[in-house]
């Protein structure tokens, strides 16, 4: 397994990594579809370096960031005099990766024009420069990456479904970081040392940090996170951070709405049991006394255990369960270690 992969260790990237050493011997097309953030290009560089082409090019080409025009020359290359310009020939990815891999990011942006082309270089491995007749031949292994919904462009006639399905030979849907949490820490881990490095520091995270990172949903995935941590190392400092996380998990989907509120929600046509109404009422008090005794010794939760007379591990749990974040991360940690 190459070094990309080498933190996801969790059940739900298992059968990704495996994925990738069965694909990588093989010359086949491969989809990779996931969320921004998720590790797309990872995957891609994994495979490209499992590969026995491991020691050619590997070369990345972002569909969605050139205009038709541009991207077929960069793609393709172009002859002199091909557009204004084109003051000498240039030859394109698809040359400069010829016995590599080309990953195509963000493929679903291609325009419909360049589809076609690259349909006829996927089945007869050749092509023709830009402004150019003679055909070059290639033997590129190609990685196309999305977080588009192909099959909706499909019907949509935006995308061709003859190249899907060339493309589409092996998928690999990669889970965003919020499925696959327990991978948080030793990311977290991995990026503080790479930054401490990179800028010069020693700056540790508190392990509260860690754990309000693991409540966080990331909509931005490991490139969120990887700056969140950038951050940290850059401020010396986690309370900024911790303190932006915790507000926007308070306004986030985990947060409890208060029973009133939530009972004002009911619309008459609506059916809600008693039980449930009794249920929801109690997590919130109980979310409130326990949020109370925590402000109240100052987030000790073994000081907090004792006055509510739970167990420290049931508190945790609590803690967890009632979606509470502690606003002062530094201190919580000491606070802990002394209990301990
Ligand atoms: N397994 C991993 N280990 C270490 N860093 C990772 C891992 N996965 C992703 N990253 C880092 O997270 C960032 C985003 O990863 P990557 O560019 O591969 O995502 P992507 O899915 O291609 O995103 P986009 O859709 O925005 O192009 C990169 O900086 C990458 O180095
Ligand atoms: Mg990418």
């Amino acid at each position: 397994m190459s070094d990309g992969l080498n933190l996801c260790t969790s059940s739900k990237m298992q059968p990704i990594r495996d994925l990738v050493g069965k694909v990588a011997s093989t010359n086949t097309t491969v989809l990779l579809r996931g969320e921004s953030g998720v590790g797309k290009e990872i995957v891609g560089r994994a495979i490209h370096k499992a590969s026995p082409r491991a020691n050619k090019q590997f070369l990345k080409v972002n569909c969605a960031a050139l205009p038709g025009e541009l991207l077929e020359s960069e793609l393709f290359g172009h002859e002199k005099g091909a557009f204004t310009g084109a003051y000498r020939q240039k030859p394109g990815k698809f040359e400069a990766a010829d016995g590599g891999t080309l990953l195509l990011d963000e493929i679903g942006e291609m325009p419909l024009r360049l589809q076609a082309k690259l349909l006829h270089v996927l089945q007869d491995g050749e092509f023709s420069r830009v402004g150019g007749e003679r055909l070059i031949g290639t033997d590129v292994r190609l990685i196309a990456a999305t977080n588009r919904d192909l099959e909706n462009a499909m019907r949509q006639h935006q995308f061709r479904e003859d190249l899907y399905y060339r493309l589409n030979v092996i998928e690999i849907r990669i889970p965003p970081l919020r499925e696959r949490r327990e991978e948080i820490p030793v990311l977290v881990e991995h990026f503080r040392r790479k930054f401490n490095v990179q800028y010069g520091r020693t700056v540790e995270i508190p392990a509260e940090t860690v754990r309000v990172f693991m409540e966080y949903h990331w909509p931005g995935n490991i490139r969120e996170l990887e700056n969140a941590v950038k951050r940290v190392v850059v401020l010396g400092s986690a309370r900024p951070v911790h303190q932006e996380i915790i507000t926007s998990l308070q306004r986030g989907p985990r947060t409890s709405v208060p029973v009133a509120a939530a009972a004002a929600t009911i619309s008459p046509d609506q059916v809600i049991s008693l039980k449930e109404i009794a249920r929801q009422a109690a997590r919130e008090a109980e979310r409130v006394a326990i949020k109370e005794v925590l402000d109240r010794v100052h987030w000790n939760r073994a000081k907090a255990a004792r006055l509510l007379q739970i167990s420290y591990k049931a508190l945790l749990y609590k803690i967890v369960q009632c979606g509470l974040v502690t606003p002062d991360p530094d201190k919580a940690a000491a606070k802990e270690s002394v209990a301990s």
